[in-house]
């Protein structure tokens, strides 16, 4: 039977899937932590308190990186190179969602409100971070290193989804509410569109990998489909609501230096 149990247990048990999904994540990951790490680099002097939790931010994705680099190590799987279509960091940019690479690296000062969009994408991104992280954990559980791997990822992406909650609701606070509503609907409906392609691009690839015969292929295309009409329908609208987090300042305290994977 097609669940989402099986089709992730198939993944985890193939070693070619398993090397192509860690390649993907990894690959991901990685972008976020340069992005991340340019963009707390060239805050504006006005919103300096929050360098050091976006540079936070920026090591936990480095960190992601290398956890899941260290998953695919531990089968003895080499890299793999993210397939054409499957590169969710670079669709979102393509799409000028958030801030354009050529413009972090010319390493100039940002705007405050070039803050709000960096903001903005990342609450949209995390939504769909925690959530996937969220499903892999539930699915990785009777797999014990991936699942203590994921756990980790997991209570990272919740808190940086925290995060952005609260930073977004004091810049809403100070005057950028307006601008903050337009910037997370333009993004949320531009990142369900991306996510539909890049579910497709991922899934095509893993299913000639599993070698998954026809009806199954269509089932899970019909899948993403359903998805993607649920979240235009009006599921996009929980990826731009603010909400201030139970635990205030999730991203506070010193960037580690090295952190540690799982
Ligand atoms: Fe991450
Ligand atoms: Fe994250």
């Amino acid at each position: 039977m097609l669940s989402a149990r099986t089709i992730y247990g198939e993944i985890f048990d193939n070693d070619e899937a398993f090397g192509l999904l860690c390649s993907i994540a990894a690959s991901g990951e990685a972008q976020g932590g340069w992005e991340n790490g340019m963009i707390a680099a060239l805050v504006p002097g006005s919103l300096a308190g929050l360098a050091a939790k976006i540079a936070r931010h920026g090591a936990d994705e480095d960190k992601h990186g290398r956890i899941f680099a260290a998953l695919r190590r531990k089968r003895g799987l080499g890299p793999v190179a993210v397939p054409p279509g499957a590169d969710y960091t670079m669709r979102l940019e393509a799409a000028g969602i958030g801030l354009a690479h050529a413009r972090l690296r010319r390493e100039e000062q940002l705007t405050e409100a070039d803050i709000v969009t960096y903001l903005a994408r990342s609450r949209v991104t995390g939504q769909r971070a925690s959530e996937q992280m969220r499903a892999l954990r539930r699915h990785a559980g009777d797999r014990p290193g991936i699942a203590r791997a994921v756990r980790v990822i997991s209570d990272d992406e919740d808190n940086h989804l925290a995060c952005c909650h609260e930073e977004l609701l004091r810049l809403a606070a100070a005057g950028h509410g307006q601008v903050i509503r337009a910037t997370l609907r333009a993004a949320a409906l531009a990142e369900i569109a991306i996510y539909r392609d890049v579910s497709r691009a991922v899934i095509g690839h893993l299913g000639q990998i599993l070698g998954w015969r026809r009806p199954a292929a269509a089932v899970l295309a019909a899948g993403i489909r359903g998805v993607y009409a649920c979240e235009r329908l009006g599921g996009w609208r929980r990826m731009v609501s603010l909400r201030m987090p139970a635990r205030r300042n999730p991203l506070g305290g010193p960037v580690p230096a090295q952190p540690s994977p799982a």
